[in-house]
């Protein structure tokens, strides 16, 4: 593994050997035997807000004995302009590692293309491979593993999130079940790429939670979608709450990305009686990346 830019390229057995390490390095924080980072500095190119992302980010190249280099669009040239394959050669030639947050998948492509180092895609429009890193690592704490349990998703059928859980679905073999509104399911180019007939893609959120263990959602519009007032009002009966739960199987969880908008996608009594489960789900965002981390400077 060179870069994490998706989930869709990643191996069932590196999908599953990240989530062993970073079950390693959450029971050994604070006294890693290894600091694999060391004398590094990694750059965090990010032109979207983040909260946890850039937190976790943080704190991990540190807790792994890099430096983190916290460069936000409007401190550096590629916010005037520079374009992303000459910024890409430049920190290419002074930094060890990248972690990108942005618009297009392909600039993160690009970037790990011309800057020659390891790059991490902390979320694209297409993806956002680590937030399911951390997501699986939940769930296997949780549940005990994904293995033989539905998963259901509610909300936007074709988000950065959707598509990397659908590729994490094809390539472990889970049942994954979309329940989305038909205008925002995922495209027929898509999912004839995704071939993965344990993906089913629906439009009532009752038959896809019906029998799930893990019930996913995340916000109605995502970064750089404010103000799509029409998208909105699409997934009026999209949202997570306690009356849908009623059919999910016995012992379910709830997931959410976060940040979350109660009384839209999920309601206040779903997210607080979930805290526990969701909160931790946000602290394995430090110690899944922890496992990116590591995995990229073994190589
Ligand atoms: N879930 C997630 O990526 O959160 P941030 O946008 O706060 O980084
Ligand atoms: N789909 C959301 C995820 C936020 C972490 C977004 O892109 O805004």
């Amino acid at each position: 593994m060179n870069n994490l830019l998706t989930i869709e390229q990643l191996s069932a057995a590196e999908l599953t050997a990240l989530i062993d390490s970073a079950v390693v390095l959450k029971a050994e924080r604070g006294h890693h035997s290894k600091l694999p980072l060391e004398g590094q500095t990694w750059a965090m190119i990010f032109t979207k807000a983040s909260t946890r992302t850039r937190v976790s980010f943080e704190v991990g190249v540190r807790e792994l004995g890099g430096t983190a280099l916290f460069l936000s669009k409007n401190d550096i040239q590629l916010g005037r302009g520079e374009p992303i394959k000459d910024t890409a050669r430049v920190l290419g030639r002074m930094c060890h590692g990248a972690i990108i947050r942005t618009f297009a998948q392909q600039d993160v492509v690009d970037f790990a293309e011309f800057s020659g180092i390891p790059t991490i895609n902390a979320l694209t429009d297409d993806e956002h491979p680590c937030q399911i890193l951390a997501d699986l690592l939940t769930i296997r704490e949780k549940l005990g593993g994904w293995e033989g349990k539905k998963i259901a998703w509610v909300g936007d059928g074709f988000s950065n999130m959707t598509i990397s859980w659908m590729w994490a679905a094809k390539i472990l073999g889970f049942e994954f079940a979309v329940a989305c509104p038909a205008n925002y399911a995922p495209s027929d180019e898509f999912l004839s790429k995704l071939d993965a007939p344990n993906v089913t893609i629906c439009h009532s959120p009752a038959e896809a939670v019906a029998g799930a263990d893990v019930i996913n959602t995340d916000v109605w519009l995502s970064m750089g979608e404010e103000g799509q007032t029409e998208k909105e009002a699409a997934f009026g009966p999209f949202q997570v709450n306690a009356e849908l739960l009623a059919s999910a199987a016995e012992g379910h969880i709830v997931l959410h990305c976060l940040p979350a908008y109660r009384g839209k996608e999920i309601t206040e009594e779903v997210l607080e009686s979930q805290a526990d489960t969701i909160f931790q789900q946000a602290e394995n965002r430090l110690h899944a990346q922890k496992a990116v981390l590591a995995a990229l400077v073994k190589k």
